[in-house]
């Protein structure tokens, strides 16, 4: 898809947790093109590199940005004042493939939550979303996840709030009236998922994290290892991802053979040099 640098206006900032911002920038283009799942690339002043972040929702020609400050850059980012421009790369990656009408479990952990909410809307009733956070005070978008799917269910790290325990337990005992899953969070979150669903046939989504550089696939930035067939592969997060089937991300840190002549060719096509 073709992506494009852009300016917009933040029309819109809320701050959900200390650390958490909700921003909306008015970008009729992306509104009308962006896919669930998709991110954009964040220009944040100062800073080379831009920051990755994924569409949150799309309301009207509003786009909606979700972020929690890790590091500099997105604090920078999160004292942007309203009416300031924003430039933004758009829209990059590859995001989730759903079907309204397939009953769809949609998981998020933590600051892997945001992603889902797009997501969860394209399915309306038949979503059923798990979120899981470490406590009560983590908690975010709730409301809008209750307008935009069929169920909503919360799960805590500690029991403060909704179900005590992990996002696996609900998946138990939902996943076998489940068509598809789809997860974004961190790996171990991923890889339990993934788990759960190959043990009942289910096809899995996840959306995985990796540190970028240029976003959109001319780096070795982002690598990851992939299963392709018989043998491991590299691919980028940024452009053949950020979402890979489960099944074939190489949940064991298997890596590729070392480059023989047999490997050159495929190094060169995922690395386009
Ligand atoms: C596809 C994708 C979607 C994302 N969506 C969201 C989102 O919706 N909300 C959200 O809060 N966070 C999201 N992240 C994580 C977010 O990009 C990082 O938290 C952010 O880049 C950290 O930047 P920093 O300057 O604050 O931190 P620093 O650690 O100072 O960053 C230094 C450099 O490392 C890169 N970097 C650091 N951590 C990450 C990371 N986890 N992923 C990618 N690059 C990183 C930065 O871009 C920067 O170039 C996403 C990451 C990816 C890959
Ligand atoms: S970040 Fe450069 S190739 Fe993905």
């Amino acid at each position: 898809m073709k992506y494009d640098a852009q300016d917009c206006k933040l029309v819109s900032k809320k701050q959900l947790t200390p650390t958490i911002y909700d921003f909306r920038l008015y970008n009729p283009q992306l509104a009308a093109i962006a896919q669930p799942g998709q991110f954009v690339q964040v220009l944040v002043p100062g800073k080379t590199l831009r920051r990755p972040i994924s569409v949150c929702d799309v309301e009207g020609d509003v786009i909606r940005l979700v972020f929690e400050v890790r590091g500099e850059g997105t604090e920078l980012l999160s004292h942007t004042k309203t009416d300031e421009s924003i430039n933004i790369i758009a829209p990059l990656g590859k995001g989730f493939t759903l079907d309204p009408k397939e009953k769809t479990i949609f998981i998020g952990g933590g600051i892997g939550v945001p992603p889902m909410l797009y997501s969860a809307r394209q399915c309306g009733q038949n979503a059923v979303v798990i979120n899981g956070f470490r406590n009560k005070d983590a908690v975010i978008l709730s409301e809008d996840f209750e307008k935009a799917a069929g169920r909503l269910i919360i799960t805590t790290d500690d029991g403060s709030y909704g179900i005590h325990g992990f996002v696996t337990e609900p998946l138990k005992e939902l996943i076998a009236e489940a068509d598809k899953v789809c997860a974004c969070g961190p790996m171990p979150m991923l890889k339990n998922i993934a788990k759960i669903a190959k043990e009942h046939s289910v096809p899995c989504q996840v959306s995985l994290e990796q540190r970028m550089a240029c976003g959109v696939g001319a780096c070795l930035g982002c690598a990851v290892p992939v299963k392709d067939g018989g043998r491991i592969i590299y691919q980028h997060v940024c452009k053949d991802g950020p979402v890979f089937d489960s099944e074939a991300v190489a949940w064991n840190g298997e890596r590729p053979l070392p480059s023989t002549g047999s490997q050159l060719p495929v190094m060169k096509e995922a690395f386009n040099c």
